[in-house]
């Protein structure tokens, strides 16, 4: 039942802090890895360490996503060794969860302490001017589902997180986000091709991606990037009061042009017309492999700089 939510993610961060070693069991930062994002978790060293799979966690949600493994892993990060959490996959709306569900795993990291909640994905970019293989700061969201009655806060409040109406206005956190800048310049020699920019993510239920007339009707709204996460969480943890900061990897160019019209079922042209500018799922892993490294950089060296927390 709706109201038994506290009392479940206690249930999970009670099952969690007996699992973990006592001097990991107490993360500062919490992060979510996005698809093929994972490799973060690597970087965490193994004599200090502890995975926990979704599957052995009660109340977790699942997820069936291929490239997305689901696991805790518990940890060191950065130079600074800041004690953290990282997800390395998630469960996603469109896999059929509940939107509060997906929220989940956000609201335990408040109870086992966690402070500021990084958070990674794959998305499209909607804005002309990103090319793939860039990475966009999230500065704001649009919460399509959430706008008509799919969100993750909706039913009885719970009092012990947060307040029945929380502000969003502010879920994006400056300091976080200068950091990330900071941290951009600072590792400019490695990465001199890939753009760092700023923009507004759209949230969709997926799976599907998006059709031409559907990007143009994002970008319109004032989206520049497109993907089917994050923002229920984010919502979740501003709720919880956590500090932010979100990126996108840019994994494929939405399709903003219309597209042939129907003259094009002669001379046997269906074909070419499917193939041309489609996204795909194989396109999304494969952008995300390469530029998975210098996000991982940016992440390891915005938590160096995080005031004590
Ligand atoms: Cl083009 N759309 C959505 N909704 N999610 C994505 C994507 C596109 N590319 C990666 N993730």
């Amino acid at each position: 039942a709706p109201g038994n939510l506290y009392a479940h993610c206690l249930e999970t961060a009670k099952f969690i802090q007996d699992q973990v070693p006592q001097e990991l069991r107490a993360p500062a930062v919490g992060v979510i890895c996005g698809s093929g994002l994972g490799g973060l978790a690597d970087t965490v060293e193994d004599g200090a360490r502890f995975d926990i799979s979704y599957s052995d966690i009660p109340n977790f949600p699942q997820s069936t996503v291929q490239g997305h493994a689901g696991k805790l892993v518990f940890g060191y990060l950065g130079k600074s060794k800041t004690p953290a959490v990282l997800m390395v996959g998630r469960a996603h709306f469109y896999e059929g969860h509940n939107i509060d569900k997906t929220a989940f795993p956000v609201r335990v990291m408040k109870l086992l302490g966690v402070k500021v909640v990084v958070v990674t994905n794959a998305a499209g970019g909607l804005n002309p001017d990103f090319e793939v293989g860039d990475i966009c700061l999230l500065n704001d969201h649009i919460n399509f589902p959430g706008l008509s009655g799919l969100h993750p806060l909706r039913g009885p409040n719970a009092e012990e997180f947060g307040p029945r109406f929380p502000p969003m206005s502010d879920a994006y956190d400056l300091e976080l986000r200068k950091s990330v800048h900071t941290a951009y310049k600072k590792l400019q020699l490695s990465i001199p091709t890939r753009r760092l920019h700023e923009g507004v993510y759209a949230f969709v239920s997926g799976p599907s991606f998006e059709t031409r007339a559907e990007c143009r009707l994002l970008r319109l709204l004032g989206a520049d990037v497109v993907g089917m996460s994050t923002v229920p969480e984010i919502i979740a943890a501003r709720h919880a009061g956590m500090r932010i900061l979100a990126m996108s990897l840019v994994t494929n160019k939405a399709v903003l042009e219309p597209g042939p019209r129907g003259d094009a079922q002669v001379e046997g042209d269906v074909q070419n017309i499917m193939e041309e500018g489609a996204a795909n799922h194989l396109e999304v892993l494969e952008a995300g492999k390469m530029a998975a490294n210098d996000m991982q950089s940016l992440v390891r060296l915005v938590v160096d700089e995080l005031p004590d927390i």
